[in-house]
């Protein structure tokens, strides 16, 4: 496995972010976690106490049938037709995309993906040896967010989502945050085109993502090859975790909690647009419809990472957007700031910090760029 070009640009960003990571004193607007209070310790702790000596046991690389059947019957909401059977237990969402990429592409090949994108769904493109695009390729698979992208917070354009069904290719569907939309949900993409759309889901993002499970619907020709794969690659998902994750939702009202959830990630998304709309009206962003996050965009170029540093001093966490980025940009300088983590009370003074950490970047680059302009005779 190679290192991609990009990954000593990372492992900078990475070695700046670990540092901050629990400083105290420093105001998170990087990350993309769930927020930890929304964890049901309680429950997930009653659930375990009940569980039998089979949730300590090997199973069938398929995972548990009664979690199979749940995931089933909750995509059937959002008019997905499924059957329990056709829905295969992965280690998260990340593992249930890197079986879908093994059993559908050729290493050397391109995928196609937004222009924006989920860094570890890039890193892994790269590291099966995939060229991941944001341009259009003719023979390409797709991999898309349509529900929520990360780390846009917002679902694909109605256009692009008509000419990606229109392309019948092979279509990477990642739901992640399909059930974190704040306003009306969108039935995913595998409703229209079952037999061409690889459909990845996750409780990370719902419920909480250290237990790791997740699942994939492939299409009818690559169940089986699925199945093998993630055999071949961990025989199964964990099954104490899937048996915790079982009880649970027997014994809870998951689309009460949904609710709860999207109610409590739109405050704090609020909360974050209302303080850039009053502190950095000059930063360009969509608001969000969705997810942990948004993606904002400042005219001037620049070094991100020198960004980061910058709010780091200020007190802040942002994540640089060329981890985002499938090719380097000249678009100017963008990056993902994330609002799932910090109470609405905190955001404030967040987003004082970021303005402060934006203006000294901004002010440096102007300097830098009245420098180098030629002096006239
Ligand atoms: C878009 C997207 N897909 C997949 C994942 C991986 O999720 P999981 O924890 O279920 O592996 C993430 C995690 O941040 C994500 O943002």
């Amino acid at each position: 496995m190679d290192l991609a070009p990009g990954y000593f640009r990372h492992l900078r960003i990475e070695r700046l972010q670990r540092r901050s990571a629990g400083q105290p004193g420093v105001l998170t607007l990087s990350g993309g976690l769930p927020a930890p209070e929304t964890f049901p310790v309680r429950s997930l702790g009653r659930s375990l106490t009940g569980l039998g000596r089979d949730a300590l046991q090997y199973d069938w690389p398929e995972g548990r049938s009664g979690l199979r059947e749940w995931v089933a019957r909750h995509l059937r909401q959002r008019d997905v037709k499924v059957e329990h059977d056709e829905v295969l237990i992965t280690s998260g969402a990340q593992q249930a995309l890197d079986i879908a990429l093994q059993v559908s592409t050729e290493p050397g090949s391109s995928i196609g993906v937004p222009e924006a994108c989920y860094p570890l769904a890039l890193a892994l493109f790269r590291a099966r040896g995939m060229s991941p695009e944001s341009k259009l390729v003719d023979e390409a698979t797709e991999y898309t967010m349509p529900a929520v992208e990360n780390p846009t917070g917002c679902a694909l354009d109605p256009a692009e989502r008509v000419r990606l069904l229109a392309r019948q290719r092979l279509i990477l569907e990642d739901d992640a945050y399909g059930d974190l939309r704040f306003g009306r949900q969108h039935p995913p993409l595998h409703a229209s085109a079952p037999d061409r759309v690889f459909l990845i889901g996750t409780f990370s993002k719902t419920l909480c993502p250290g237990l790791r499970v997740g699942w994939l619907v492939a299409p009818p020709r690559f169940r089986e090859l699925a199945r093998r794969a993630k055999q071949l690659s961990d025989l199964q998902a964990n099954t104490f975790a899937q048996g915790i994750v079982e009880r649970y939702l027997a014994a809870e009202d998951f689309e009460e909690r949904l609710v709860w959830l999207r109610t409590f990630y739109e405050r704090r998304a609020t909360a974050l647009v209302d303080a850039l709309r009053k502190r950095v009206p000059y930063l360009r962003f969509r608001e969000p419809e969705g997810g942990f996050s948004l993606w904002a965009s400042l005219e001037e170029s620049g070094e991100d990472t020198e960004l980061l540093a910058t709010a780091l001093r200020h007190g802040v966490s942002l994540d640089p957007g060329s981890d985002f980025r499938s090719t380097p940009g000249s678009r100017g300088l963008c990056f993902r700031l994330t609002f799932s983590s910090l109470p609405p009370r905190q955001m404030d003074e967040a987003v004082k910090r970021l303005a402060r950490a934006l203006a000294e970047h901004r002010k440096s680059a102007r300097e830098r760029a009245s420098a180098k302009a030629p002096v006239s005779p």
